[in-house]
């Protein structure tokens, strides 16, 4: 089955069955492998993207929940690195292993649209499903901070 959905701004006609998840469709058919596969049941947050701008879980959502609509990946976040959220991150030095980081900015990259100035307990809240096994959590919150200028509590 031909589905088409817009993926980081470009058109794509994705020739697949409709039950694939959109992670597959992304990694393994369009080669956009920045967003991660970690427990492949909605339960760490590591495939998360956009879709229409709200936060999914990727390893979860049909390919065919996307059709006709707008995914966004950590490849498209920015087209040159240049987003605030990943200067931050650059800035503080903030991932180890590096593995759930992508996931962690696409859903902070979600809450800065909604919320440009949060709270602590916005960020706390809103990254609260997307797991750090490395607990990076402390220099998470604080490169969100700094990409939204809002200064350490
Ligand atoms: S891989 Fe999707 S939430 Fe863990
Ligand atoms: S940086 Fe290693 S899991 Fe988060």
């Amino acid at each position: 089955m031909s589905i088409r959905v817009r993926v980081n701004g470009v058109e794509k006609e994705l020739e697949v069955d409709p039950e694939m998840p959109l992670l597959w469709a992304l990694r393994d058919v369009l080669g956009l492998t920045g967003t991660k596969f970690g427990c492949g049941q909605a339960l760490c947050g590591a495939c998360t993207v956009h879709l229409d701008g709200q936060v999914v879980r990727a390893c979860v959502t049909p390919v065919s929940r996307a059709a006709g609509r707008a995914v966004t990946t950590i490849e498209g976040l920015s087209p040159d690195g240049s987003h605030p959220l990943q200067k931050a991150w650059v800035d503080l030095g903030v991932p180890q292993c590096g593995f759930c980081q992508a996931g962690q900015i696409m859903t902070a990259a979600a809450l800065l649209a909604k919320k440009p100035k949060p709270t602590d307990a916005d960020i706390d809240q809103s990254l609260a499903g997307n797991l750090c096994r490395c607990g990076t959590y402390n220099r998470i919150r604080a490169a969100v901070k700094k990409a939204a200028g809002v200064s350490e509590e």
